[in-house]
Parts: C-alpha cells; structure tokens; sequence
C-alpha cells in the first residue's frame, strides 16, 4: 500500500496543518430583529436564544456582539404601524432608521447592513405593492423599495440588501443610492431567494407571513439551478457588490454554482429554519454543539465566502475555545 490517507490523520497538528477550511468569525453577519417600544428584549418563541430588542436595549446587544468579535449586523425592524405601501420602511423614524443611527453612533466600525423589503411593513405582508388582483407590481415596487434603500442610506448604513425578489431592483436602487450621493453605500442582493419553507420561524419574529397567497411568485422555486444562475449573472450586471443563496443548507449545491460560476463574493443565508431545527436539536441533547459548527462549515465548504446567521455568536465563541 502506498497511499495511506490515514498518515494525515495521526494527530491534532496533523489534522490542522491539513485543513481545508475554517471558520472565520470576520466572515459572519449575526440577524437582529429590532422592535418599537423600551425595555424590551423578548426571546422568539419560534427561534430559541434569539431575541426582540427594542432600541434602549441594542447597546448591551451590540457591546456583546463586539466582544465577541463580530463585525456585521443585518437589521429587520417591525413596525409599530403597516398599510399597503408600507410607509414606515421609508420613514425617517422608522424602526430600522433608527436603530442604525444608534448602533453608528455607538459603534461606528460594526457594518451595518439593513434588510430592503416590504413584507413586515405592509398591511398584507407581501414583499411590495399590489394590484386590484392581488399580484405584487413589480415595477411599482422598484420605486418604493428604492425610497426605502436611500433612508436606510441617510440613515448611516453600509450596506443595503434587498430581499424582495422584484426584477430590476439591483440596477433600481443603485441608481436611486448614487443619485442620492450614497455612492459607497453597497448592495448585497439576495440573488438567488427561493420560496422556502424554511423562513416559517423568521415569518413569526418578523411578523411578516402573508396574509393570503404565497411567496411563489416573485421567490424561486425550489426545483431550479439554471434560474439561479441566471438571477445571480443579472445581479451582477446590475451591480450588486455582493450575491446571496438563500437558504443555505438546502441549496449548498446553488453556493458551489455561484462560487463556479460568478466572481463577486458569495453570501449565503443560514436561515430561520435551518436555525431552530439544529438549535432546538442540542437544546434538546440530540445532538452536540459541534454539530453547529459542522453545519456552519458546510456552508463556508460549498462555496461561501460570507455567512449570515444566527449561530454567529455560538460559533464566536467556539472559535474562542478552538
Ligand atoms: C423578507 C425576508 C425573509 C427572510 C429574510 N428577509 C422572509 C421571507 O422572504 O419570507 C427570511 C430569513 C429567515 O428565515 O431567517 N422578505
């Protein structure tokens, strides 16, 4: 025998000197759902350890976050007030507005990454504007979550990322931020958004489940590779800085394609339901908190070079202890 695989297997320093892939903490971006009112941070029943934090609460939340070395939010607001054109995710006080004017001032070099989208803002909880029928307009969308994108940007945040799924949103809001001045202010586009069954946990914390329908037809469908790619080469022509595979764990063979296929860095999108099965599975002693970090891998493995999710601070402080 003269391949022995094994011989890199012998010891820790082995195995490390060897290894392929790791976990970066620099590589995370850690949720946050923010909520009107004080003194609130509730955990969500359908997401164990994640929380609502109302804004007098963020400080202690982001002073965390920073000890643990984390360096990127993405922020969802739920609104105290919704209507059918969602006018509080353009306000100048809206939730999320404000919430990142308080994490800028308090922590300037965290990233601040807002989510650009309709769904917990509107009174039908549809990712934009309708029609008499009940079909989302997409081109009537383009304006507003372009309006919404620039508040965030007068707002203070870094980064923008739109979560709708309307076509032509990429080159919409670069147009609108660049017009505006925001000309550094990038977008991570959630290219490849599927109609998941796997955003049932964040609907319940976002408050955001359509009232009727679904998601189906502006989210891609599951079955699709092609379409994905296609959605992530339009992306990239209309400038998105940044492409995202939403889910993650589901769809690792959509991040291996992109990361082929596409050059701008790849996110993808370790959602809500992919948290709270696995957490709610160590919770429970099925399984170890390794099981976290293997799973997390298996994103990074496939092809991502940026990951949001809510294990962010489990795996922080794994890497502590590494
Ligand atoms: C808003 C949005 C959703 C998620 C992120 N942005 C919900 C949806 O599209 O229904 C899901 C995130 C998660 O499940 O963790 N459109």
């Amino acid at each position: 025998m003269l391949e022995r695989p094994r011989r890199l297997r012998v010891s820790d320093s082995i195995r490390s000197l060897v290894r392929e892939t790791k976990l970066h903490v620099e590589e995370l971006i850690y949720p946050l759902f923010i909520v009107e009112g004080e003194n609130i941070k509730s955990e969500i029943a359908s997401m164990p350890e994640v929380y609502h934090f109302s804004i007098d609460k963020l400080k202690e939340e982001i002073e965390e976050i920073k000890a643990l070395g984390i360096c990127a939010v993405l922020l969802f607001g739920i609104p105290k007030e919704k209507d059918t054109c969602g006018s509080e995710a353009f306000a100048k006080d809206g939730i999320v507005q404000k919430a990142v004017r308080l994490i800028k001032s308090i922590a300037p070099e965290i990233i601040v990454i807002t989510d650009v989208c309709m769904c917990e803002y509107t009174s039908h909880g549809h990712c934009g504007i309708l029609t008499e029928s009940g079909y989302v307009d997409n081109d009537k969308t383009l304006d507003f979550l372009t309006k919404i994108a620039i508040s965030h940007a007068e707002a203070g945040a870094d980064m923008v990322a739109p979560s709708d799924m309307m076509d032509g949103r990429i080159v919409a809001i670069r147009e609108g931020l660049d017009e505006a001045g925001y000309i550094n202010v990038s977008i991570m586009a959630y290219s490849a958004k599927y109609a998941s069954s796997f955003y049932g946990p964040f609907r319940e914390a976002a408050h955001s489940a359509p009232s009727f329908g679904n998601r189906k037809t502006y989210q891609m469908d599951p079955a699709n590779t092609n379409e994905a790619l296609r959605e992530g080469q339009l992306d990239c022509q209309e400038g998105a800085d940044i492409i995202m595979v939403k889910p993650a764990l589901s769809y690792l063979d959509i991040i291996y394609r992109f990361k082929a296929n596409l050059n701008k860095p790849i996110a993808a999108y370790n959602v809500s339901g992919e948290y709270s099965m696995l957490k709610l599975a160590v919770k429970n002693g099925l399984l170890s908190e390794e099981a976290i970090y293997e799973s997390v891998l298996s994103i990074k493995r496939a092809g991502a070079d940026i990951i949001i999710t809510y294990f962010a601070k489990d795996i922080a402080r794994q890497l502590r202890v590494k």
